[in-house]
């Protein structure tokens, strides 16, 4: 049976990676290199500092521990100012339509994000009354692929992981998923998300049924 959703955020709920895309590139810029697009799908599900360490390798550049900690946080400036002028309308199709139906039927739902900026996130897109649980970025000590994320939400829930489905975008959380021994249906492409139980583009005539039909194939 299924207890509860656990929803990752960024790529399934809204899609923030526009804003962190414009964000990496200008610090990039300013450092001297280019940042492309191909280079920010290498971004999607990776913390903030791993972000960062990634783009030093892309423009092979190498920065002393503090010089990170101020490029992260003037990423994060920069960032912030786009999140803050979001809107409800930016809720991917068929999320909210979802999270009703899940309401309807008595099933949990949960946050489960790498992101520091989740509750400004939610807030933004008036989306945090929806949610029996969150947990993000300010509460986990690893990373995905490790599964800490999504088993703190089974637990502030109170169910076990063979009761929770998790619906990510990234392939570490489809992993961290796996690895906590939950289902997950895979927001995206089937050959990036291969590791999932089943994948759909996105919500947008996704229900309870569709989730059910799909687990169980
Ligand atoms: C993830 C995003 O959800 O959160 C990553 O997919 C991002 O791209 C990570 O780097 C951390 O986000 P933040 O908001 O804490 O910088
Ligand atoms: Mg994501």
């Amino acid at each position: 049976t299924i207890s509860a959703c656990i929803f990752d955020l960024d790529g399934v709920v809204v899609d923030t990676a526009k804003y962190h895309y414009i964000a990496w590139k200008s610090l990039a810029n300013g450092l001297g290199f280019d940042f492309t697009e191909e280079d920010n799908e290498r971004l999607k599900g990776v913390s903030r500092m791993r972000s960062l360490e990634i783009l030093m390798e892309i423009g092979g550049v190498d920065l002393d521990q503090e010089t990170q900690l101020k490029l992260a946080a003037k990423k994060n400036e920069e960032y912030l100012e786009y999140i803050l002028k979001m809107t409800p309308d930016e809720i991917l199709p068929g999320v909210k339509t979802f999270f009703e139906d899940l309401k309807a039927k008595g099933i949990k739902i949960a946050l489960g994000s790498a992101s520091k900026n989740a509750m400004t996130i939610l807030e933004q897109l008036k989306l945090t009354s929806y949610f029996d649980a969150i947990v993000d970025g300010t509460h986990v000590s690893k990373a995905k692929p490790d599964p800490e994320v999504f088993l703190k939400g089974a637990e502030l829930l109170g169910f076990e992981p063979a009761n929770c489905v998790v619906f990510e975008d990234a392939e570490a959380g489809v992993e961290a998923a796996i690895n906590g021994g939950m289902r997950c249906v895979g927001i995206g492409s089937p050959d990036v998300l291969n590791k999932a139980n089943f994948v759909v583009p996105g919500f947008e005539g996704f229900s309870f049924e569709t989730m059910e039909s799909g687990l169980n194939k």
